[in-house]
């Protein structure tokens, strides 16, 4: 009888058996066996008799080489990646359906490839037709690239290693599958496996290599969450697709920082960053329209102004509605308390809409005094100055605090062409220059709710 290749293990408790089950007979737990090829210990030692070569070296020995980043020239994409692709490095790329994940890829690799060293581009789901397709719209048609359309992973690795590509690309993990595996392509055993010997095989031979992998209804990665883990770089590309947006975030990054974001704009001739952010989420803003105001956030590095909007009305439920997008709920949430215990604003029978536009996130506290000061707009039926800029984080007390960064706010605003910062009076003193912005420091919401609405 032909020996089995694999057998299923239990991930709580690392039972095997031969068979799938739906509960592990040994720890109890439902629905935790998942299909793991058999390896034999034999034939996994090296010369020494160990699996692997267990040479340490000193750290100030460890050769990095003269150029540890390739830049895509796609500078949005760059960015993200803390300033390029390190090599070996293993980017993991997450997306709803025709959000763009494939062509960005497909522009990163044709900026990497070269004529001694042309890219990679391995493809599950389309055909090198339809790949060339798109790359002809792209104007790439004629760049370093070569197409592989497979999806067993030994065959492609025995390929790509005799190839060495300049970087390699793989569409989707979810498509990828081992032989030894009995399970389809997909299954978490099927995609947690096809990754690791991407992974490793990127380790070992310096090749950048950028996976495209899909995402559930909820947003994770379809497939394990150890997907995350073995990866240096997990990038999310996001943004509605009905609108051009589209904002690539990095969640992890082992060679940088997490906190930049990307911006682009999907046209006929693919994905075109967007150098100033600012302008693009402001330009549909409706001027003189109650409940909408500018906020000063940073993105990372880079100042971004967005507009918040906020849409307070009268509630017929017993439990109004709290609907935050693009702010943290609970933020929103403390606010609301803050605005009805200092100011008396009453917001308990109001139902409470809050939307940062363009599809962005807010995701500092720095944005307070701005959601406080939509929802003091919209409740009063008051529109604020279009001109003004606002940022400052709100305490429990009803107090203004300082934020980081202050300057380089202000400056955006100048450069937008706003005339007006509301601010937290602590950060004044930071600003020099600039006499065509205005500023006015406050101490308290109190404070700031003179300024907005004159009482
Ligand atoms: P795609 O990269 O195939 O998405 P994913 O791989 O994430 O599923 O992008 C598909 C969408 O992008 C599709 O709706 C068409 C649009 N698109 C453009 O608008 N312009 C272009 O130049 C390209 C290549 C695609
Ligand atoms: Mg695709």
């Amino acid at each position: 009888m032909a020996q089995p290749k694999s057998m299923y293990v239990c991930q709580g408790c690392g039972y095997r058996s031969p068979r799938w089950l739906g509960r592990c007979t040994d720890c109890g737990a439902w629905n935790s066996l998942v299909e793991e090829p058999i390896t034999s210990s034999r034939t996994r030692k090296g010369q020494h008799g160990f699996a692997d070569d267990c040479t340490p070296v000193p750290l100030a020995d460890v050769d990095v080489g003269a150029t540890p980043r390739q830049r895509t020239a796609i500078e949005e994409f760059d960015r993200v990646l803390g300033g390029g692709l390190v090599p070996g490095s293993v980017v993991l790329i997450g997306g709803d359906p025709g959000i763009g994940k494939s062509t960005l890829v497909l522009q990163a690799v044709a900026a990497l490839g070269s004529s001694e060293r042309p890219a990679l581009y391995v493809s599950g789901e389309e055909s090198p037709e339809q790949i060339k397709m798109r790359a002809a719209r792209l104007g790439l048609a004629d760049r370093p690239v070569w197409l592989l359309a497979a999806t067993e992973v030994e065959a492609i690795l025995h390929r790509v290693k005799a190839m060495r590509p300049a970087v390699l690309a793989v569409d989707s993990i979810q498509t990828m599958w081992a032989a030894e595996l009995e399970s389809a392509a997909g299954n978490v055993s099927q995609v947690r496996e096809c990754a690791a010997r991407f992974v490793r095989w990127a380790k070992a031979t310096y090749v950048p290599t950028l996976i495209v992998g899909h995402v559930t209804k909820e947003g994770a990665f379809a497939g394990p969450r150890v997907l995350e883990h073995m990866v240096d770089t997990v990038l999310y590309f996001e943004g509605d697709r009905s609108h051009a947006f589209r904002i690539l975030r990095s969640v992890k990054n082992r060679f940088g920082s997490t906190n930049e974001i990307g911006v682009f704009e999907m046209t006929e001739r693919g994905l075109q960053p967007v150098c100033n952010p600012s302008a693009h989420f402001l330009a549909e803003r409706p001027r003189g329209a109650a409940g909408s105001v500018v906020a000063a956030c940073m993105e990372g590095t880079r100042p971004v102004l967005i507009e918040v909007q906020a849409l307070v009305s009268p509630s017929v439920l017993a439990n109004p509605r709290r609907t935050t997008l693009g702010f943290d709920p609970n933020r929103t949430s403390m606010l609301i308390a803050v605005l009805e215990k200092k100011l008396g604003i009453q917001l308990f029978g109001q139902d409470v809409f809050l939307n940062a536009a363009g599809g962005v996130r807010m995701s500092e506290p720095a944005a307070d005094l701005a959601v406080a000061a939509a929802l003091g707009s919209s409740f009063l039926e008051r529109p604020l100055d279009p001109e003004l800029a606002v940022f400052g984080e709100v305490g429990l007390a009803g107090e203004v605090r300082g934020i980081q960064h202050a300057l380089l706010r202000v400056q955006e605003a100048a450069r937008l062409g706003l005339r007006r910062c509301l601010m937290p009076r602590t950060n004044l003193r930071q600003i020099e220059g600039l006499p065509e912005v205005e500023r006015v420091g406050v101490a308290s919401l109190n404070e700031a709710w003179d300024v907005l609405f004159g009482r």
